[in-house]
This record gives C-alpha cells, structure tokens and sequence, in this order.
C-alpha cells in the first residue's frame, strides 16, 4: 500500500513515516512545504500523481490553536481550502482520502464523551476552521474517513509533554490547567490506526460503515493536571526531570482561543465498524517516555524539548 501523507514535520505524518519503515509492503510518502503549500495549493492532483497513491492521509493542519485566533484567514486557507483541494485531489485521483480533525469541533459543554453524532459547536477560530474543513473534505470526496483525535504528543515535535519536561527543567511546581478533560492520543498510535482505516477502505470499496467521522483518542481519560502529573512520575522514575503539579481552573491561565472543558471522544464508532481499538493513556505515554529515555532526552543526553 502507498500512502500519501500531507505535511512533513507534523506529529502524525512523522509516525506514519517510521510506522512504514516497521511494515513491509507499506510505503508512506511525506508531502509538504514547499512543494505542497495548504494556504496556496496549485495543482494537487498532478503533484499527488507523481506518487501514485492508494490512499491520500491528510495529516496537515494549521494547528496553531492561539495563533489562529489573530490569523483567521491563514487558518481557513489552510484549515478549510487546502483540506479540501487535498480531497478533491484524491477524488481526481479515484482514492480514499483519511482526514484528521479534531475534539475541537465541539463546545465542550456536554456531560459524557461525545459521539459522531453530537452537535458541533466550535468554540475558537481554529475549531471553526477545522469543521469547516471537515465539511470541504466530504463535499470533494466521498470516499473519506474523518478521524477526530485529541490531546496529540509524540517522543518528536511541538506537544504537552515536551513542554511539561521543559517547564520542569528550570522550576520545581508548575500550575496546570486541572478543568479540562479528554484524552492524551500518542501520534505513533494514530499512525496505526490510521494505516489500518487505510486498508479497510481499500478492502472493502463499497462499504458505508467504514465511511464518514469517526472518533479516535486514547483510551481513558485525564485532565491536563492529570496528564502533567503522570509525565512528571513516569519521568522521575527515569531520571528524568519533574516538579509538583498545582492545579488551577482555565480562567486562572487565559489564552486567545477559549477551549472545550470536556474533550472526551467516544471512539466506540471506530471500533465497531474498523476493529480498531486505542490503548489506554498511561500505557501509550509509558512508550513515549521510554522512547524519550532512549534517546537520553530525560536525562539530558539528547536534544531537549
Ligand atoms: N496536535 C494536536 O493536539 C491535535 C489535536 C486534535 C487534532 N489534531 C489534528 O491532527 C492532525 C495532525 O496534527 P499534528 O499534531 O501531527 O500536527 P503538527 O505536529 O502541529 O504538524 C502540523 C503539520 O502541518 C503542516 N502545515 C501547517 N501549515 C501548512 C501549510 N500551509 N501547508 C502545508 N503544510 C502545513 C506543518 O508543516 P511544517 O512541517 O512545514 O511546519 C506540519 O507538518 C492535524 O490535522 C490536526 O488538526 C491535532
């Protein structure tokens, strides 16, 4: 199978990449700037040619949740346009196209974890340009699977845990939002899923259950709080560096773009209709942090966050 996956230096393409050097038969070819530029796309479908694909993976997002919030138009350009002229590329093309969207989709105000079912509602500029997108994607091809996902980290990249192991370097307690609620989603484990969501669309080219939103996060749940404080015990066990977690409310750390207090994705969709289960939290960070003792990140041998 020959993935096309978009952006380069993203969480979740970088996984895809080393999920694929793991797997045989399995190729994934990263495409981002310069030659694929979401906010001014050109021409998709003779760029995607060039790879012939079996599935596109659009992974490529802008994620700048705060930024956005001053930058509207580069995250609709992005968020919006370039999703869709990637769909519409992989419909030219005649092959399922896998989106990644987010939690942010919602409001955050219901009680339980949300299902695919469930009211939007976005509450930042990014959230809006992510449903947007969702939107663009499935106007330009039907043969899609939109996985929403959640509270992304991987051993790589821009993400909470590299911060929390940042943070921790220079101080002994961090205060950490302990209001909001969902699920840590480690990209390696998305890579996964996302690959076999890829071989079941191609297994089965005309089956509606495998088609259409999906949500996909780790299993079990925590608040950011939570989250800080499991970095900061699986860390120390490492020799790594940690520090106490205060817990503070969301209106104590104010940031441009409001966020959903609850997160929490039902992935029971996923599961039914493609087997594919997440595993729990913990577990998934525990591989992360050992990757990242590996790599003598925790202890200061390796690159820092
Ligand atoms: N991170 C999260 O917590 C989270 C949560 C929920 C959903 N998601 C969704 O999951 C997907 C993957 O997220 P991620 O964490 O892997 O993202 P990420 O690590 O933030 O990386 C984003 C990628 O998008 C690329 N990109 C941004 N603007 C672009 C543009 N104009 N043209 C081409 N490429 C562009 C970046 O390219 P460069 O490498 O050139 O910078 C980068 O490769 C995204 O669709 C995101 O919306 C993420």
């Amino acid at each position: 199978m020959r993935l096309i996956v978009t952006g380069r230096n993203g969480q979740v393409a970088r996984s895809l990449v080393e999920h694929a050097r793991l797997v045989d038969r399995l190729v994934v070819v990263p495409v981002g700037r310069p030659e694929l530029d979401l906010a001014a796309p050109g021409d998709v479908t003779a760029l995607f040619r060039r790879h012939a694909p079996d599935v596109v993976v659009s992974a490529a997002a802008h994620t700048a949740v705060d930024q956005a919030e001053s930058e509207p138009d580069i995250a609709f350009a992005t968020n919006r346009d370039g999703a869709g002229a990637v769909a519409a590329a992989a419909a030219a093309l005649g092959v399922p196209v896998v989106h990644l969207s987010t939690d942010y989709v919602f409001d955050g105000s219901k009680a339980t974890p949300y299902t695919e079912d469930d009211p939007t509602g976005p509450v930042s500029v990014y959230g809006r340009s992510k449903l947007a997108g969702e939107q663009a994607v499935a106007l330009a091809q039907p043969d899609h699977a939109i996985l929403r996902t959640a509270w992304v980290y991987a051993a790589e990249g821009k993400n909470f845990v590299r911060t929390m192991l940042r943070l921790a370097q220079g101080r002994d307690e961090i205060g950490v939002v302990a209001d909001q609620h969902g699920a840590p989603t480690y990209a390696p484990d998305i890579a996964e899923a996302v690959i076999g969501v890829a071989r079941n669309l191609i297994a089965r080219p005309s089956d509606p259950t495998l088609r259409g939103i999906f949500h996909l996060s780790g299993a079990g749940e925590t608040t950011w709080a939570g989250f800080a404080a499991e970095i900061f015990s699986r860390s120390a066990a490492l020799g790594g560096p940690h520090a106490r977690v205060r817990a503070i409310a969301t209106a104590d750390y104010p940031t441009p773009a409001a966020r959903p207090a609850n997160s929490r994705l039902d992935c029971g969709r996923l599961a039914k209709a493609h087997g594919i289960i997440m595993p729990d939290w913990r577990e998934a960070l525990g591989r992360c942090m050992d990757h990242l003792a590996r790599g003598s990140v925790l202890t200061g041998g390796g690159q820092a966050a």
